[in-house]
């Protein structure tokens, strides 16, 4: 379990104001000062989005699922692949605004060899006996048209972990939180055009051979592969625990 130094229920303090959205909102008391930490670029959001649009957002959350037949025909091009990850890299939050997480977009043959490397670090590890079903695996992937590999920036991590000593503990773990969140809306985009996505886990065996292959710093850390391609089959059966047993509202 991830401890912290101090419960954060210490460190906020809510704020009284005139809307009642405001003043459940918790406001950060810590007696560090944030001016040091100036963003490169802020944008002011200009858009406004209307009310009534959650449904068409949440049949993107409920329609995203785990896609394992794939092949290399993609409804869209790897143009609009690439856009699609730009704009979820630019826009997913992160803690501070703190902007750790990283991308490394392999497509076609440069997809294919990261797959290849994959398999030939796991003949080494893998029990023979074993090892067809695991190549049969990781030729489904390989089947795919590319793969998001995502990272999370130490260097970032650890220059708010000096700055912000207060929370040093924290941002670890807020840096996955917003990597989650970066996978999460590109498999979510991913899928919303058509696509089929699943998402795997070779790191750490494989990021010796990513930073070598693709000159990826050492500092960043590998955490997830998102693998994508045209639908060659449907997803499986989902079950779900019933919302009684996850939720719970009070003063509703
Ligand atoms: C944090 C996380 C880690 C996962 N890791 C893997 C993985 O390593 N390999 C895999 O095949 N699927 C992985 N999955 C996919 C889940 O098994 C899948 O999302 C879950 O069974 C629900 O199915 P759905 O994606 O179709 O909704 C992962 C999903 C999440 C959210």
């Amino acid at each position: 379990m991830q401890r912290f130094a101090r419960p954060l229920r210490t460190l906020l303090k809510t704020t009284t104001t005139s809307t009642k959205a405001a003043s459940t909102r918790p406001t950060i008391t810590t007696p560090i000062s944030t001016k040091s930490f100036t963003p490169v670029r802020t944008m002011a959001s200009t858009t406004t989005t209307p009310a009534g649009n959650a449904d068409a957002f949440l049949s993107f959350v409920k329609n995203r699922r785990t896609f394992y037949a794939l092949n290399k025909d993609l409804p869209i091009s790897t143009d609009r692949v690439q856009d699609i990850v730009k704009e979820a890299l630019q826009h997913v939050p992160s803690s501070f605004n703190s902007q750790s997480n990283r991308v490394l977009v392999l497509l076609g043959a440069e997809h294919d060899k990261f797959w290849d490397i994959t398999l030939e670090i796991l003949k080494g590890i893998v029990p023979e006996d074993q090892f067809a079903a695991t190549a049969a695996r990781i030729g489904g992937f390989k089947a795919g048209a590319g793969s998001v590999l995502f990272f999370e920036d130490w260097t970032v991590v650890e220059g708010m972990q000096a700055k912000f000593a207060i929370y040093a503990d924290r941002f670890g773990p807020w840096a996955g939180h917003s990597d989650a969140m970066l996978q999460f809306a590109v498999w979510t985009a991913l899928e919303a055009e058509g696509l089929g996505a699943n998402l795997q886990h070779y790191n750490p065996l494989v990021d010796e051979k990513v930073q070598q292959e693709w000159n990826i710093p050492a500092t960043w850390k590998l955490s997830a592969q998102l693998v994508f391609g045209g639908k060659a089959g449907e997803a499986g059966e989902k079950t779900f625990e019933p919302l009684e047993t996850k939720y719970k509202v009070f003063g509703a």
